[in-house]
């Protein structure tokens, strides 16, 4: 792999992500881990990221030479950049020239292994208050700004790169194209991390992991637990069972979605669980959002625990018991981020409420080196339907914490109603890759007045929260045009009568989470 160091701040994971975009697979480790624990994984190259720190404080993170004369190409970017030219016996200084956002670059030799084919100048984006004042001996400077002479050095010699700004930020307009250069060129890697390979490898992981055992996968309808069942499926085929528990909660079309087009698509063995009943039950009386979470919670580990007895029971022989569970685990939810002290950043995964502790399997996670770009690339790939390989993400509680009061089978109904037209309206207007998610949710104990034909209505506000975001840890409300709200809101409270006023959340995140409850 190319082992991004990270050296903090959020720069490392977009930097590997930019990595696998060049076709090359990548790692994330943290900036403690030893020179011999990052050779032991035979590293194709290593890339320094930026972070917060001055090389010269005390307690800055601090990269150990050994590295850089390991005979691997490296890479360093912004703090990464400069603690290489420092650790090479190049200087570091605060020089007063501090550089933020889109600044202009003079590249020197745009035949240089970095720049080649690239123009002159270049619009690079800064976030820096250190300087290298003076380059380390046997690297050539190609490339400064007006308050950086020093902005890019090269050895081709040793494979030694370096450049003071963000090639990963989209603001640098040459940014994919000096990775790539470095990766290629420099490195001399062949690209050749793309979604087959990709398949491959991973269905040759899944046979070796799983072997004759049976395996149970809870199938919750979103991208990731789609495209981690298609992909067991493909390594073992019947040796795989889905469990999809149809809880009531769901958005329309959804449990059709994946009992005909996912299983057609892919030739899963698919057991639905119809749940309707017993959730709605549960969830009488209750309007406290934690309250309603831990039930929804709670009752699918009980359907799915029953269930898996009967897939025991109906599809397991004495000397194939199901001893895997599937789970759609993502990259960025194992990356271990180098805060320093071991300071982990590892999320427990809840798409579909959170499994019990005890439950008595061991876990497949096919997912677990990927970023959601490439879970989509792989689903594709594997014939996964596009509705849902480009699913927007739906929480595992469902339309159950977007009823903001107790949840009823009719309360249900309309929401579903309103939920469909506002998707229907943001695909027909092109924005479905534009917005990451656009929950709707009704205020089932608001009433407002309203006037509709003659008469006074007394109905029910529902809430548009449109939001923009990488990936929902911070998210901006999403400037939706106003003739698409405008048809969104006119169809809503017409076609669904009891909701007679639309209105719009136009909260970030924070302070405001994604969804309501
Ligand atoms: P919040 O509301 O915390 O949501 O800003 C962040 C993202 O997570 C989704 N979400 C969930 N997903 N189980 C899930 O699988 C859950 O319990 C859950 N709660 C929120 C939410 O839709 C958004 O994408």
């Amino acid at each position: 792999p190319v082992l991004v160091v990270d050296f903090g701040a959020q720069y490392a994971q977009l930097i590997a992500r930019r990595v696998r975009e060049a076709r090359v697979y990548s790692e994330v480790v943290p900036h403690s881990m030893s020179v011999a624990d990052m050779l032991a994984k035979d590293p194709a190259a290593i890339i320094l990221s930026g972070g917060p720190s001055s090389v010269y404080e005390a307690g800055a993170p601090s990269l150990d030479p050994a590295l850089l004369e390991a005979g691997v190409p490296v890479f360093g970017m912004c703090y990464g950049f400069q603690a290489m030219s420092q650790a090479l016996g190049g200087t570091v200084a605060r020089t007063g020239a501090r550089e933020y956002g889109k600044t202009d670059a003079a590249i020197s030799d745009t035949t240089s292994t970095l720049f080649d084919g690239q123009p002159g100048a270049q619009v690079v984006w800064m976030s820096h208050g250190d300087s290298v004042t003076v380059a380390p001996e046997g690297c050539a400077v190609t490339a400064s700004t007006a308050g950086t002479p020093v902005a890019a050095i090269e050895d081709d010699d040793r494979r030694l790169y370096g450049v003071q700004w963000h090639p990963e930020v989209l603001h640098s307009e040459q940014g994919q194209r000096v990775l790539e250069n470095f990766l290629w060129k420099g490195a001399g890697i062949e690209p050749s991390w793309t979604a087959s390979n990709v398949v491959e490898d991973l269905v040759e992981t899944i046979r070796e992991q799983v072997g004759q055992d049976r395996v149970l996968c809870a199938l919750s309808g979103g991208v990731d637990s789609s495209v981690a069942a298609a992909l067991v499926q493909k390594a073992v085929g019947d040796q795989l069972t889905c469990v999809f528990v149809d809880h009531g909660l769901l958005r329309e079309g959804e449990a059709e979605q994946v009992e005909k087009d996912f299983v057609e698509a892919t030739g899963v063995d698919l057991v639905v669980v119809d749940a309707r009943e017993r959730f709605l039950t549960a969830l009488a009386g209750v309007t406290d959002p934690e309250t309603k979470r831990k039930i929804i919670g709670e009752q699918f580990i009980r359907v799915f625990e029953q269930a898996a007895r009967d897939v025991v029971h109906d599809r397991g022989d004495v000397e194939h018991p199901v001893k895997w569970l599937v789970q759609g685990t993502l990259y960025p939810d194992v990356v271990e981020s180098g805060g320093g002290e071991g300071a982990a950043n590892i999320k427990s995964h809840h798409n579909v409420g959170g499994l019990p502790d005890d439950l008595q399997f061991q876990l497949v996670e096919p997912l677990r080196t990927l970023f959601k770009d490439e879970v989509r690339q792989v689903g594709l790939e594997l014939g996964v339907p596009e509705v849902i390989v480009w699913r927007q993400p739906f929480p595992g509680p469902g339309l159950g914490i977007r009823i903001i009061g107790e949840v009823t089978a009719d309360r249900l109904a309309l929401l579903r109603r309103a939920d469909a037209i506002a998707r229907e309206e943001l695909t027909k207007a092109g924005l479905d890759r534009d917005i990451w998610q656009c929950p709707v949710v009704l205020l089932a104990d608001v009433r407002s007045v309203g006037v509709q034909g003659d008469g006074r209505t007394y109905g029910h506000p529902v809430v548009l929260r449109p939001v923009a975001s990488e990936d929902a840890m911070t998210a901006d409300w999403a400037r939706v045009p106003y003739d698409v709200l405008a048809t969104i809101s006119t169809r809503i409270t017409n076609e669904v009568e009891e909701v007679n006023r639309v209105v719009l959340d136009v909260t970030s995140k924070p302070p405001g989470t994604i969804e309501w409850e």
